[in-house]
């Protein structure tokens, strides 16, 4: 279907475009993403135009739970009746909540926890623990990493669209390529603080690493007393169909993990910075170094504490799994559709990537899926991937009409050649 603002939405772009950039809505035109929601519900929304849109990124997990999830609604509604923000000074029992709850499923004595509002927050928090825990500065990172936009987490980034107009970055961080335990053999060293990677990257088309890569950093850490930080903002809260998917690397304990995105519900801002009951000493000496005024709210405890009642269950935690798989078979037909266009795809549980051949082949596939009214997102560290991420809830007709419109692009991209 083409793509063509007219009335209403054509006002509202050029008025956004005036206050916001124009270049941010010409780049989401260009990728057929110029969208204003209107209504929310599942895994659709509308656009103010009446198209609606069927949602294949789940905003990278913000809606794992797929837009305003009942259970979702009705837990704020009721907090609505008695809390707000609260007051960061105090205590609050809805923080302890929340911290049980994640407590119970991270690996290891990664019992204690701080709450913010955003996932680079959290990032930060971590690496500024890591280097007030050691006392040393260096931070390794992959090359291929997003761990978002505030001073420290932007400093692990390598890539310059990120970074060029800010520099110098922080001093002390370095990258290795993502999975060569050998490079890290290498870069790490007695003045290292920290490690810090996601278990896998999307961002950069999903790279996996060696099965053992894990239990080879943890054993490189332990060796030259270095934390060792997972960033687990996209990857966590049952993406990958373990509720965190450092769990696919058996008997790995990270120091420090960090959550964010999902834990929102889609609803209301949270991040968690989660570390070990050792890490948790540094807070003996400096109990008030690190503050949020909103972060850690108490409505968002709330809401955060109802997505995991509602996603660390086995049973939900294996229809992600199958639901991966049923993506899965449909990239298998799709390969053989198009095996010229379509180079491979990655998949664990419902993280999944699609490689094409075309190294900028991500940019059109977003175009030509939005065309199909399905809404997905290119790897931005690798512009020849698309990712594919639904939200949980996404039924399996819904599934299907994902591989038919992904079918249709794929077509669309051979017209094109
Ligand atoms: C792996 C990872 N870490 C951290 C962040 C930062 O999270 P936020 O956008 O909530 O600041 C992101 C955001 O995309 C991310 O993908």
């Amino acid at each position: 279907m083409e793509i063509k603002p007219s009335g209403k939405k054509k006002d509202l772009l050029e008025r956004y475009a005036y206050r916001f950039g124009a270049m941010r809505v010409r780049t989401m035109s260009h990728l057929g993403l110029d969208i204003f929601e209107t209504e929310r519900e599942g895994c659709w929304s509308t656009d103010i135009d009446g198209r609606k849109i069927l949602d294949a990124l789940a905003l990278q997990g913000v809606f794992n739970l797929g837009r305003r999830h009942p259970a979702i609604v009705a837990a704020m509604k009721k907090g609505l009746e008695y809390l707000d923000l609260g007051n960061n000074f105090l205590m609050s029992e809805e923080q302890l909540t929340l911290a049980d709850k994640l407590a119970a499923t991270t690996p290891g004595n990664i019992n204690c926890a701080f709450f913010s509002s955003t996932g680079s927050e959290a990032v930060d928090l971590a690496l500024k623990i890591a280097r007030g825990y050691s006392g040393r500065s260096g931070i390794i990172s992959a090359n291929e990493c997003y761990h978002g936009i505030t001073g420290f987490a932007l400093s692990t980034n390598s890539n310059p669209d990120y970074t060029e107009p800010f520099g110098p970055l922080m001093p002390g961080f370095s990258h290795v390529p993502f999975g060569d335990i050998d490079a890290l053999r290498k870069e790490i060293s007695k003045d290292t603080a920290a490690v810090i990677f996601e278990p896998m990257i999307a961002e950069a088309g999903l790279l996996i690493p060696p099965d053992d890569f894990f239990s080879n950093v943890r054993e490189l850490c332990d060796k030259n007393d270095t934390l060792l930080i997972i960033d687990e903002v996209v990857t966590g809260l049952g993406r990958t169909g373990k509720f965190w998917a450092i769990e696919h690397s058996k008997g790995v304990v990270p120091d420090i993990m960090i959550s964010a995105k999902g834990l929102t519900a889609g609803m209301y801002p949270m991040a968690a910075t989660m570390f070990t009951e050792e890490v948790a000493d540094f807070f003996l000496t400096y109990p008030y170094c690190h503050y949020s005024s909103t972060g850690g709210s108490d409505l968002g405890c709330v809401v955060a504490s109802a997505m995991i009642d509602i996603v660390n269950r086995p049973e939900f935690l294996q229809s992600i799994n199958e639901k991966g798989k049923r993506l899965a078979n449909g990239y298998a037909q799709l390969m053989k559709n198009h095996p010229s266009i379509l180079e491979s795809y990655g998949q664990i549980g419902m993280h999944t990537v699609l490689r094409l051949a075309d190294p900028a082949g991500g940019f059109r596939m977003n175009r030509y899926l939005a065309e199909e009214g399905i809404f997905a997102l290119l790897a931005t560290n690798n512009t020849a991937a698309i990712r594919i991420q639904p939200p949980f809830i996404v039924s399996e007709k819904e599934i299907d009409q994902i591989i038919d419109a992904l079918d249709a692009a794929l077509k669309k991209m051979k017209i094109k050649e």
